[in-house]
């Protein structure tokens, strides 16, 4: 008797959550994770980014394939094939999570269709592989790159005391002080404002570096030290449009461009890596 209490009011609990996931339903987003052992594959914790350039192997040994069954090219299907089922094996051994993923029938069939010659089933047996690449990439390739490749700027300093983020916050003041001042035509306060969103850029730059070696992303560029020089001009003699298309053009390069690769896809990967407990998701009201 006791039992049937138990078994029935477990059947209600978990009619209760498939209930309360259902309501809300377009209210959430679930995702799957990839399990965090993949990091290991990954920089900082590997060398090199041997996941990725695993699957780069792959996709080049499944277009050889094709193309040496089309061309009926025996040596090089063979030479290719066994790259192909070695590095395809490579994933569960790098995964073990994920072997039960793998469609190793296809590989075997694709080997089997090799030695018999029948370039036709070849082919045939290459789509069937490929989708169980499509499978898990549908619902782990993103997610996975955004965790792990994605630059990370939590550590980011600009010096001992600012944080990117508080550094941010400053620049983003500086830049509506001097949209606030020429409109109410403060001169001074806008030309003031601006000079510390110079040197605020200049302190940015320091850390550009950290990554991009090169040249190629001196922040400040030479485009916005002639657009800060052209929106100083504007301040000083133009009119209300020309500053507000001098600052406007600033926010864009200055801003914009590096909040559209690194401000995005560093809140994806905060988002994805976040550990939200449930009790904290029921917390904020849907
Ligand atoms: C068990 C899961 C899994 C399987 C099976 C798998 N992949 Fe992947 N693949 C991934 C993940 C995860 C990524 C994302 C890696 C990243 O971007 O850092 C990825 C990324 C890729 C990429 C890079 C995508 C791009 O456009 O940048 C290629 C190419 C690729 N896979 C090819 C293949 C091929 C070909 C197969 C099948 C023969 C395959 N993968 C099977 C998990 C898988
Ligand atoms: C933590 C390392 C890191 C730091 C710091 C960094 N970047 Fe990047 N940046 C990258 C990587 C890696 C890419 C390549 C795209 C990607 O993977 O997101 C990139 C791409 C970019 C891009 C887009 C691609 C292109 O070539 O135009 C811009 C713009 C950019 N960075 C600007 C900057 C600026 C400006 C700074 C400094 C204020 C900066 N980055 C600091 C790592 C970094
Ligand atoms: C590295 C390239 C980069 C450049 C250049 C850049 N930002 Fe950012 N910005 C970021 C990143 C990354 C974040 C997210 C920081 C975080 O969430 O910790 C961010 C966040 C912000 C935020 C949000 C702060 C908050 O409270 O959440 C503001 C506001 C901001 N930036 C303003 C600016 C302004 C204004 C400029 C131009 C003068 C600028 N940023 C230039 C990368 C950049």
């Amino acid at each position: 008797m006791r039992w049937s209490y138990f078994i029935v009011i477990q059947c209600l609990i978990i009619f209760v959550m498939i209930g309360i996931f259902y309501i809300h339903q377009d209210k959430v987003i679930v995702l799957k994770k990839p399990p965090e052992s993949i990091s290991q594959w990954y920089k900082p914790q590997n060398k090199r980014q041997v996941w990725l350039h695993t699957m780069f192997k792959l996709r080049r040994e499944m277009l050889a394939i094709k193309i040496y069954a089309k061309t009926q090219n025996d040596e090089n299907l063979e030479k290719w094939v066994e790259k192909l089922n070695k590095d395809y094996y490579e994933i569960g051994e790098m995964m073990p999570e994920w072997k039960n993923k793998l469609d190793l029938i296809s590989v075997a069939d694709i080997q089997k269709s090799i030695k018999e010659q029948r370039y036709d089933e070849v082919i045939h047996a290459l789509d069937e592989l490929d989708k169980s690449c499509q499978s898990c990439h549908t619902d782990f390739r993103a997610t996975t790159a955004t965790i792990y490749r994605a630059p990370d700027f939590s550590e980011m300093k600009i010096d001992d005391s600012i944080t990117l983020i508080s550094h941010m916050r400053t620049m983003s003041k500086q830049v509506n002080q001097i949209k606030i001042a020429f409109a109410d035509s403060r001169l001074d306060a806008a030309l003031s404002a601006l000079s510390e969103l110079e040197k605020g850029m200049n302190n940015l730059g320091g850390i550009c570096i950290n990554c991009h070696k090169d040249a190629s992303k001196e922040f400040p560029n030479e485009e916005m030290i002639q657009t800060m020089a052209d929106l100083k001009q504007s301040l000083k003699t133009g009119s209300l449009k020309e500053q507000g298309k001098a600052l406007g053009t600033l926010a864009v390069l200055a801003c914009a461009e590096c909040h559209g690769t690194h401000r995005l896809t560093y809140d994806a990967k905060k988002l994805l890596s976040n550990k939200k407990s449930w009790g904290e998701l029921l917390k904020h009201s849907f």
